[in-house]
């Protein structure tokens, strides 16, 4: 045998080897591991609904790892601060992240996340505050998911119009006008502004003569809103009849401050929140508020893990039912002691 003809048989024997190898490996290789890669961050670490949502949003996500599917979850926040909520942003994405669900500190001001998301292929889903539509339409992966605020404000007007009206001794001075205080969430805030306007606008169309006492801020928190009423019960001692609040946790710190002013309950007025929180539940189970409005959270973040997903996976079941393909709207439900044992533990 020639040198040459041997060196072509040594060359035709390594082809065929590495040959071998290849399609061998490839016939045995196993589907390779998919991790998914979920980063989430709310506005702030101080917020008892938010928080629940998130813990629920990652709870619904780990159930749907698959043994093909890994999902990590990791859960921030902005401190409140926006520019600090870009940065983690940022920092999410370097750190390889998927998909992001954005609880944005200042829902005017998502252009910085909405660019970084973009350039990186990133789909983000916005939850409970909402971009404008067009900041919302910049890009089409980007989503919504939250509620229709218009509806909680109706809601618990109905609800509020409904117990006075067949509880007369809520007017307590008789005077045929019900004085009202409403505690209002965060200006600027998507769900405060409805909530205010869609309450008060019912009660009125329900037939309630409504007299304004004060409307204050309290940034959705608790602690404020004692403070708030704390002045306000001064001022006005025990003539407030009603207190409107846009959430649960400032309708609980109205209720704190009535308890501390050492005011008996036939003195307090009647207290209606949004949101079903447990320790709110507790409250109108115990007849120390009077009525909520339940922010379906599990659904809202059952709706989010199964977006994520199917994001990533790059299907379009649930997608396909976004209003204008964007927007998944969770509903409200009315609560007060008559239902009140059906929203425990959800
Ligand atoms: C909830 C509030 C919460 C706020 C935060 C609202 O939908 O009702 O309890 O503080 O969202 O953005
Ligand atoms: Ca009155």
């Amino acid at each position: 045998m020639s040198r040459k003809k041997r060196i072509r048989q040594i060359l035709w024997i390594i082809v065929a080897v590495v040959m071998l190898v290849l399609t061998g490996c490839s016939d045995k290789k196993e589907p390779e591991d998919k991790v998914l890669r979920v980063g989430v961050v709310t506005y702030t670490s101080d917020d008892p609904f938010i928080n629940a949502l998130a813990d629920e949003l990652k709870e619904n996500l780990k159930s749907m790892e698959t043994k093909d599917m890994k999902i990590m979850v990791s859960i921030k926040n902005g401190d409140d601060d926006q520019q600090d909520q870009d940065e983690i942003v940022e920092e999410m994405i370097d750190a390889g992240c998927d998909v992001l669900c954005v609880n944005l500190v200042d829902r005017t001001a998502p252009s910085r996340i909405i660019r970084l998301a973009k350039q990186n292929d990133i789909p983000v889903l916005f939850f409970n505050r909402e971009p404008v539509w067009e900041d919302l339409t910049q890009w089409e992966d980007l989503y919504y998911v939250g509620c229709d605020a218009e509806q909680s404000g109706i809601m618990q007007g109905e609800t509020a119009a409904e117990y006075i009206c067949s509880h007369p001794e809520v007017d307590r001075n008789q005077d045929g006008k019900i004085q009202y205080v409403l505690l209002e969430g965060e200006a600027g805030h998507q769900d405060a502004i409805s909530r205010t306007d869609y309450s008060v606008k019912t009660l009125i169309e329900q037939g309630i003569h409504l007299e304004k006492l004060s409307y204050q801020f309290a940034d959705w928190n608790r602690g404020q809103a004692e403070n708030r009423m704390n002045r306000l019960i001064s001022q006005y001692e025990d003539s407030i009849e009603l207190i409107i609040s846009n959430n649960d946790e400032m309708a609980l710190g109205a209720v704190a401050a009535y308890q501390k002013a050492g005011y008996e309950q036939d003195k307090w007025p009647v207290i209606f929140g949004i949101d079903g929180l447990d320790d709110a539940l507790e409250a109108v189970k115990s007849g120390k508020m009077q009525g909520t409005v339940y922010n379906d959270k599990e659904d809202q973040a059952m709706q989010m893990a199964k977006l994520a997903v199917e994001v990533f996976k790059g299907e379009d079941t649930n997608r396909k039912q976004l209003k204008a393909g964007r927007y998944y709207v969770s509903q409200y439900q009315q609560v007060d002691s008559s239902n009140v044992d059906e929203f425990f533990k959800r």
